[in-house]
C-alpha cells in the first residue's frame, strides 16, 4: 500500500500521551508529519514524544482542551516552531467514568461535555479558523480532522449515560462541521472504536469486560495501534473522498 505521506505537514494531538493518542503520534511521525503531541498531562505527553523517531522534529506540550487560551497558546507554538498552523488534527482527549445514571452529579456530567464533547469543538473550531487564516492552499486537501467517539455513542451502554451522551455527540458535530468544511477544502471525519486497551479502561470491571468481549466477534480488545491505522487514513488523501464519515473500529462489536 503506498504510504500516506504527510510531507512535513503539522498535525496536532489532543490526548496524545494517552493511550490511543500515543499510537497515532507513532504513525503519523512515521508518515512524514511534524507532529505536535499534546495533552493535559505534559509528562505523559513528553513520554510519547521520546518514543518517536527523531524527537527533534516534532513538539511535546501542555494543552488543556478547555480552555480556548490554552489551545491558542499551541497554534502559536505551531507557528513559532513550523511557520504554520496544524492542517492535520485528532482530537484524541477525553474522559471516561462510571455511574448509574440517577447517581451522575452535575459536576461530573459538566466535566464530561466540557472535555468530551466541548473539547472537541473548541480545538476544531481554533486549528480550523487558524488553517483558514492562513490562506494556505485551495480547494481540496487544505486540512483533516478526525475525532474520537465510541461505538459506545451508537449503542447506549449503561451506567455511563453522561459519557454515551457525549460520544453521541460528536458523531453529529462530526457530520455537521464535515458539512461546512467541505467546501473549505478541510475534510472531518471520526472513529468509533469498541474496547480498547489503554490507560482509560485499565481498571475496568472483569464481569463487564467478558460481557463486551462476549459480544465483539472477534473476541478480544483492539490494539490502539489498530485504531491508529483507521486514524490516520481518515488524515491521509487517500480517504479523499471521505466526508463525516463515523467508522467502528469495534472488533464487529455493536455493529
Ligand atoms: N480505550 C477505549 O476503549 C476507548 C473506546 C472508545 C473510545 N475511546 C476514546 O478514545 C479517546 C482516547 O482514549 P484512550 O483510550 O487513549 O484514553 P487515555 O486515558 O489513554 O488517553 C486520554 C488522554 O486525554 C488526556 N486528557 C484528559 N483530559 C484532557 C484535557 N482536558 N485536555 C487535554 N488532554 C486531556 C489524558 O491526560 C490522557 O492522556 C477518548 O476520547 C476515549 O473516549 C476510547
Amino acid at each position: 500500500m503506498a504510504p500516506c505521506d504527510f510531507n512535513g505537514q503539522v498535525a496536532l494531538v489532543t490526548g496524545g500521551g494517552g493511550g490511543i493518542g500515543c499510537a497515532v503520534c507513532l504513525l503519523l511521525a512515521q508518515e512524514g508529519a511534524h507532529v505536535m503531541v499534546t495533552d493535559i498531562n505534559l509528562e505523559a505527553a513528553r513520554q510519547t514524544l521520546s518514543k518517536l523517531s527523531s524527537p527533534e522534529k516534532h513538539l511535546a506540550l501542555n494543552m488543556d482542551v478547555t480552555q480556548q487560551s490554552s489551545v491558542e497558546g499551541a497554534i502559536a507554538a505551531s507557528r513559532d516552531r513550523y511557520g504554520v498552523s496544524p492542517s492535520l488534527l485528532v482530537n484524541s482527549a477525553g474522559i471516561a467514568h462510571i455511574s448509574p445514571f440517577l447517581d451522575i452529579t452535575r459536576p461530573q456530567l459538566d466535566k464530561m461535555i466540557d472535555v468530551n464533547l466541548k473539547g472537541t469543538f473548541l480545538v476544531t473550531q481554533v486549528v480550523t479558523r487558524a488553517l483558514l487564516e492562513e490562506g494556505r492552499g485551495s480547494g481540496e486537501g487544505r486540512g483533516a480532522i478526525v475525532n474520537i467517539s465510541s461505538i459506545a455513542g451508537k449503542a447506549g451502554f449503561s451506567d455511563r449515560s453522561h459519557y454515551v451522551a457525549t460520544k453521541g455527540g460528536v458523531i453529529a458535530f462530526t457530520k455537521a462541521c464535515a458539512t461546512e468544511m467541505a467546501k473549505k477544502g478541510i475534510r472531518v471525519n471520526c472513529v468509533l472504536p469498541g474496547y480498547v486497551a489503554t490507560p482509560l479502561t485499565e481498571g475496568i470491571d472483569q464481569n463487564i469486560l467478558k460481557w463486551y468481549l462476549n459480544k465483539t466477534p472477534l473476541g478480544r480488545p483492539a490494539n490502539p495501534a489498530e485504531v491508529a491505522e483507521v486514524i490516520v487514513f481518515l488524515l491521509s488523501r487517500r480517504s479523499s473522498y471521505m466526508v463525516g464519515s463515523c467508522l467502528e473500529v469495534s472488533g464487529g462489536a455493536d455493529m
